[in-house]
């Protein structure tokens, strides 16, 4: 690895969600940085196609399982095997889950409402409880986000609810952690992902939000939200984890904006 890439060789990193368009971005980055990159995948043929995307960037460092972690009881069966065979987690991405609309609240079926919000919801609770005690003290946990956590959108109001249950979260996790661990939100706008039609310029590309999300693991400090909005946003972000200036419990957004 040159020097001025990102180093970090050695560490465990756990992305659920990873075979995602977001995801991607993330998984391609921490394996750029040397990492050791676990992505569960919970359908054998969406880990075959995965790996054919990554194509040479899916090196001998990507474990890519086929194994569920959207229970309490998989996610914690996934945690003990990483440990037994990685011999621990240093850092956890979470990019679980993809965008839901269609049907104003009062109209939502009990279907949406366990797809949209209960199972994903229960998905991030399941790997947060089995990770972050496990969680090394120099690695970062990254809650993925969407601006929608404080930004309505009519039709789409579940993802709104439970994007705010996860920005919630973090804050009551940087609370009860104090400084002992570091759980980040990457709060994103519209993302320029493989499956994006139309991205717009401005739009953070898959591949920044995982530039982040390392740099966020290789700083010391910190644990805070970090608003991905728009393409300025991003070397602010950087230049800022990489000064070390971020402390936990800083509202982080409120000095870029
Ligand atoms: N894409 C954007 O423009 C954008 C913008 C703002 C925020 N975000 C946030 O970024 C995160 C990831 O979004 P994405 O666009 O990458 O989504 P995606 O392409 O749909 O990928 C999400 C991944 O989550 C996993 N997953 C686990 N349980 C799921 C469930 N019940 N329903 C759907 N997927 C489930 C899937 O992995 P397996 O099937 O392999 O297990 C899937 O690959 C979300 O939190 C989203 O709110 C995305």
């Amino acid at each position: 690895m040159d020097g001025s890439q990102p180093d970090l060789a050695g560490r465990r990193v756990l992305v659920p969600g990873g075979t995602g368009g977001v995801g991607e971005g993330i998984v391609r980055r921490y394996l750029a940085a040397g990492a050791d990159v676990v992505v569960p995948t919970r359908a054998e043929a969406r880990a075959a196609e995965f790996r054919q995307l990554l194509g040479d960037a899916a090196s001998p460092r990507l474990h890519l399982v086929v194994h569920d972690y959207t229970t309490f009881a998989s996610a914690e069966r996934l945690a003990g095997e990483m440990e037994r065979l990685l011999g621990g987690i240093d850092d956890v991405a979470a990019p679980i889950g993809g965008f839901w609309a269609g049907r104003r609240l009062w109209e939502v079926t009990e279907a949406d409402w366990q797809a949209a919000f209960t199972g994903l919801a229960t998905a991030h609770m399941a790997v947060l409880r089995a990770a972050l005690p496990r969680l090394n003290r120099d690695g970062a946990y990254h809650l993925i986000i969407g601006g929608s956590a404080f930004t309505p959108v009519p039709g789409s109001g579940l993802v709104s609810m439970e994007q705010a249950a996860l920005l919630m979260m973090q804050r009551v996790l940087a609370a009860e952690l104090a400084d002992t661990k570091r759980v980040f939100a990457l709060v994103l706008g519209p993302v320029n992902t493989r499956q994006a039609e139309a991205a717009d310029s401005d739009w953070v590309t898959a591949e920044q939000v995982g530039a982040v999300a390392v740099a966020a693991s290789l700083a010391t400090a910190g644990g805070e939200e970090i608003r991905l909005l728009s393409q300025a946003d991003v070397p602010a972000a950087l230049a800022r984890l990489a000064s070390g200036e971020s402390q936990a419990g800083t509202a982080f957004h409120n000095l870029n904006r």
